[in-house]
């Protein structure tokens, strides 16, 4: 059993909401988003009724995390967040200590604290940088001066505030990187999430890639800058607990994250939303998906009483559980614990495959558990499929 954000996780289940609704759409994501068209608020009325129909699912549980995540939830009325917590509360109940966290763009740090006294306790804020020509070359509607007041409202209206930043822009220096990473360490926040910009297709910025633009830096400078951040979390007293995530102490740590990333059970409502089932159930898990559009979605639960997906609920295969526990959970600072593994899915990564990595310098083996060595984080993914059958 781990623990995050001062919890036992155990036996714990989330709640994911995803409200897809942003201002505007950056170039570089490709997380299921739209611009606001219409009743906005059919969404809401949607979500509570999907919560309601999940209730009836899962049966009695209490909550360990109830997570807002986006899209840009800090653009909900803090009244529907307020509305959303009650009604989790009623239906499920909250664990002691549970957490209760959003994700917020700078832009919306007029209304931090009324999310705050509409009981979120967890912001995380998607600074991104701290470099006005980064801001605007990652289409953001905010500059540095408005992130660092966002941060600022954001300690004084919630007990924990993390910071999101993005690096490895075409042109970034590790001196550049360590500045804007630096402000963020010592900016109050007790957690840090370090992501290296990814290019996806179908996005503005995967198009523009294909069109020949270089808009992220090359395979070595990123792992220059991948250890330049170790070292400054490191030295700052923010180890990593993850590849892109680093937390002051284990209060600071995300137990949705954690829930996530080590194989638990979370419900997902709101558009596109996944959602995991029956970890400890010896059946397999079952995997979850909310219909995309949120006009579907809306249709869905007012048809159905239930968000899911016509082709969105699969029991998975044991090799397919494998695979998704190896991927996220090979990415902990405490790896994966096989017998655990072999408890939960049946089948269990090569060992062959484990003793060479070990050998090569990429894993390190105590007893039953695998983890990363700090040469293996940097090619995570890499080593994570070299070990599965
Ligand atoms: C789902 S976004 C939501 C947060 C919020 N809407 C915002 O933009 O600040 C969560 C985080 O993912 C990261 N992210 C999204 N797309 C990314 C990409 N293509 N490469 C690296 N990080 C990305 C950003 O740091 C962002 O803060
Ligand atoms: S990065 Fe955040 S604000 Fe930008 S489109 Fe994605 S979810 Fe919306």
């Amino acid at each position: 059993m781990t623990e995050a954000g001062g919890l036992q996780l155990g036996d714990a289940l989330g709640l994911y909401l995803h409200w897809p609704y942003c201002a505007r759409i950056c170039p570089y994501c490709d997380f299921n988003v739209y611009r606001p068209k219409g009743d906005v608020e059919a969404l809401l009325t949607a979500i509570l009724a999907d919560m309601a129909d999940w209730r009836g699912k899962t049966g009695a549980r209490r909550l360990a995390s109830l997570h807002f995540g986006g899209g840009t939830p800090s653009l909900m009325q803090p009244a529907w967040i307020e509305r959303v917590i009650d009604t989790a509360e009623r239906l499920w109940g909250f664990e002691a200590g549970a957490e209760i966290g959003l994700e917020a763009n700078p832009a919306d740090r007029a209304r931090f604290a009324a999310i705050g006294r509409a009981g979120v306790a967890r912001l995380s804020l998607g600074v991104q940088s701290f470099d006005d020509t980064v801001l605007a070359r990652l289409g953001r509607d905010h500059d540095a001066g408005q992130a660092r007041e966002a941060i600022d409202a954001a300690l004084s209206a919630f007990a924990r505030v993390s910071v999101d930043m993005i690096y490895a822009q075409s042109g970034q220096t590790v001196d550049a990187w360590s500045r804007e990473l630096g402000e963020a360490l010592e900016s109050g926040a007790g957690h840090v999430s370090a992501y290296q910009l990814t290019i996806e297709p179908g996005t503005a910025f995967g198009k523009r890639t294909e069109r020949g633009e270089t808009l992220a830096v090359d395979g070595d400078s990123a792992a220059d800058l991948y250890e330049a951040t170790q070292d400054l979390c490191a030295s700052h007293g923010f180890p990593a607990y993850e590849v892109s995530n680093h937390a002051r102490s284990l209060a600071d740590q995300s137990v949705h994250n954690r829930i996530y990333w080590e194989g638990g059970d979370w419900i997902g409502v709101g558009p596109g939303a996944h959602g995991r089932l029956g970890q400890s159930s010896g059946r397999g898990r079952v995997a979850t998906t909310a219909c995309r559009r949120p006009a579907d979605y809306i249709a869905a639960v007012s048809n159905a009483g239930s968000g899911i997906a016509v082709d969105g609920l699969e029991r998975l295969a044991p090799e397919d559980d494998l695979v998704e526990r190896a991927f996220l959970g090979l990415r902990v600072i405490d790896g994966l614990d096989l017998d655990h593994l072999l408890a939960t899915t049946g089948c269990a990564p090569d060992a062959g495959a484990i003793d060479r990595m070990v050998g090569d310098g990429f894993l390190q083996r105590a007893g039953a558990r695998v983890k990363l060595t700090e040469q293996g984080r940097l090619l995570a993914d890499r080593v994570t499929r070299e070990i599965l059958p």
